[in-house]
């Protein structure tokens, strides 16, 4: 199969209703990731998705649909704070969870009776989905388990062959996925921190928690237990009190010939001297936009990566961090 990239106009558009139209899959720009979009109320469609990303098959869908669409078609139970949460935060990258009416199809919801609604604030999704008048099925448009892309060009380097068409929409600003919120419970749970903060949700709706998943207990959000934003290296991870061990793994690699790079914000960057350094930038919202791509380019050239984690967690630095910490393979390393 052809892929094509195309510019987002009025001829993509139509090509991509056409072929969205006949179950096929599209890739367009939101503000956080790309995302692979099928019909969300076309089954063979969207099994097309978890086939063609490798993707488990019990990890559910995220509905996007434009500004205008009504959502009380597909969903039933929204809460009030929910209702505020919307106003004030989209179209943005904020994703909703709520009862499902049972309108999009099983594979969906992969057998949840909940479905997530986004409304992307990316003007070129929002004329696609205005476009093919539909909702929309999207995961983030990569191969299951690698970095999520923020460019048309990230897209093509995983899906070249594999799908008909690429909407350009230039890179995206946020750069990493939405936050997921849990709204089927009196207080609002995030599922998936992102740009819209845990902060940001309580100061609308009055509380909001943050949900761990505890060992043996059932997965709320099941994308969250799988390994995810790998880069194609070997990758490790240290703790920014940890620095001089992190610099002597550093040296030790590169003194066995290995080619190797940290990769963090420019606080810890600082203190790295001259040794090579994927510098994400000063604040988390810099963090966020340029991680997947520096990972991208840090994997084609590297033999590994080794991530230095400052310590603060709050408003956008915990979506930021649990990327990063993904992406570095998630466990820290011990001091020596
Ligand atoms: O920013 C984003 O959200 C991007 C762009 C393309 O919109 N999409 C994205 O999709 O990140 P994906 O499939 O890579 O991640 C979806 C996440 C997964 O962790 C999944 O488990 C969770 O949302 N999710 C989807 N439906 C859910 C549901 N009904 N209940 C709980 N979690 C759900
Ligand atoms: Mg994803």
């Amino acid at each position: 199969m052809l892929t094509r990239i195309m510019q987002t106009n009025e001829e993509s558009l139509e090509l991509a209703r056409d072929i969205i139209q006949a179950g096929g899959l599209v890739a367009f720009p939101t503000e956080t990731v790309y995302g692979l979009g099928a019909n969300a109320l076309d089954e063979q469609a969207c099994r097309k998705i978890f086939e063609v990303k490798g993707r488990p098959s019990d990890n559910p869908l995220i509905v996007h649909v434009h500004r205008d669409y009504d959502i009380s078609s597909l969903v039933t139970d929204i809460p009030e704070y929910a209702v505020r949460l919307r106003e004030a935060y989209l179209p943005g990258p904020l994703t909703m969870v709520f009862r499902s009416l049972g309108t999009v199809c099983p594979a969906v919801s992969c057998g949840l009776d909940t479905v997530a609604i986004r409304v992307p604030s990316h003007p070129k999704a929002q004329e696609f989905l205005k476009y093919v008048k539909l909702p929309i099925a999207a995961p983030s448009a990569n191969i299951s388990k690698h970095v999520s892309p923020t460019s048309a060009e990230h897209v093509l380097a995983d899906f070249n062959g594999l799908i008909p068409l690429i909407l350009d929409g230039g890179e995206c600003t946020g750069g990493i996925e939405s936050t997921v919120l849990d709204c089927t419970g009196e207080i609002p749970v995030v599922l998936r921190s992102g740009l819209v903060t845990r902060e940001m949700i309580a100061e609308i709706a009055g509380d909001c928690k943050t949900h761990t998943p505890v060992a043996g207990e059932k997965v709320r959000s099941p994308g969250m237990k799988y390994s995810h934003y790998s880069p194609r290296c070997r990758t490790a991870l240290y703790a920014e009190k940890d620095l001089d061990a992190a610099v002597s793994r550093y040296d030790a690699e590169e003194a066995k010939g290995a080619a190797v790079s940290f990769i963090c914000l420019d606080s810890e960057a600082r203190k790295v001297g001259q040794r090579k350094c994927l510098n994400i930038g000063m604040t988390a919202e810099e963090g966020a936009r340029n991680l997947y791509r520096m990972l991208r380019e840090g994997e084609r050239e590297l033999d590994m990566i080794i991530g230095i984690a400052p310590a603060g967690r709050d408003g956008v630095m915990a979506g930021l961090m649990n990327r990063f910490e993904k992406a570095c393979g998630g466990v820290y390393e011990e001091k020596d």
